[in-house]
């Protein structure tokens, strides 16, 4: 049976630093979650290593062999020398069928904007136009597991807007995991059914948050998102100083007081 993915025990060191200490982390399945924290605190390499593109110094990943992984990198990562077209259909020979795939590509093409750029070079194009091609491009792979590590930034308001529907749109008829990395807290709060806090190196789970309010219903601005957007915001900022889980119950830096939130929407765990 499909099952959550679990991440038990990793270590992760580079030289001197250890990135990952024993990190542990669900990522349930057929949901959206977002990873927020602090700049430079393991949320790349937390992919990667989920991704198979870094290995571990120990610890495991479970139940992913079943997974077919697509991912947005952090950098578009996009072949340069092949067309906007050419790229994702280079990716998704053998995965649709060929008679098909020309409409398909375009399908896509059309749905980050790009359908009259589908001829131009990545260095003809400017960066949100890139990003957005390597967002059709991993959206468009046939995949039961999506990582996307920040996958929105360089776009404006509204076509960030429209990513954040398109992947709506896209976890409604799919029901695929998602792991969505991003410094917005805003954007997270709109896109995840769960919302993850790490604190600085090594990151550590300072909060991991269950959002029960329906994607759909969930509007910028909306009061309840504006009081857990303050909290996490504190959180990560006190994360980042390297007041850790346990600190954060100090003196220094009183309980946040999700109690104040309403139940209903946000199961504190
Ligand atoms: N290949 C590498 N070699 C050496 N150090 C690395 C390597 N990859 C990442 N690091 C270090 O690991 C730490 C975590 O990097 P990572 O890219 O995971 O951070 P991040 O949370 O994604 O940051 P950002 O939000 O800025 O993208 C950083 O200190 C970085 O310098
Ligand atoms: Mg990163």
């Amino acid at each position: 049976m499909h099952k959550n993915i679990e991440i038990k025990n990793i270590e992760k060191s580079y030289g001197e630093f250890q990135i990952l200490d024993n990190f542990n982390l669900t990522i349930p399945r057929d949901k959206i979650m977002c990873i927020v924290g602090s700049s430079g605190c393991g949320k790349s390499t937390i992919l990667n290593i989920v991704s198979g593109l870094v290995k571990p110094d120990s610890g495991d990943i479970s139940n992913i062999d079943d997974k077919l992984i697509s991912y947005v990198f952090q950098e578009p990562r996009l072949l340069l020398w092949k067309s906007a077209k050419d790229n994702l259909k280079y990716v998704l020979k053998g995965k649709i069928d060929e008679k098909n795939l020309d409409e398909y590509v375009e399908d896509w093409l059309d749905n980050v904007g790009l359908s009259d750029y589908k001829d131009f070079y990545p260095r003809q194009m400017s960066g949100g136009m890139m990003q957005r091609l390597a967002l059709a491009r991993a959206f468009a792979m046939p995949s039961n597991l999506l990582l996307m590590d920040e996958p929105f930034k360089g776009l404006d308001a509204p076509l960030r807007h429209k990513m954040i529907e398109l992947l709506q749109r896209l976890w409604e008829n799919d029901k695929k995991t998602i792991i969505f990395v991003t410094h917005d807290i805003q954007e997270a709060l709109l896109i995840g059914h769960r919302v993850v806090a790490l604190s600085g190196r090594p990151a550590e789970v300072l909060d991991n948050i269950k959002l029960n309010m329906p994607i759909k219903d969930r509007k910028i601005g909306c009061t309840k998102l504006n009081r857990i957007q303050g909290t996490l915001y504190e959180l990560i900022e006190k994360g980042s100083l390297g007041v850790n889980n346990c600190k954060i119950k100090d003196k220094y830096c009183p309980p946040i007081g999700f109690d104040t939130i309403n139940k209903n929407m946000f199961n504190y765990h």
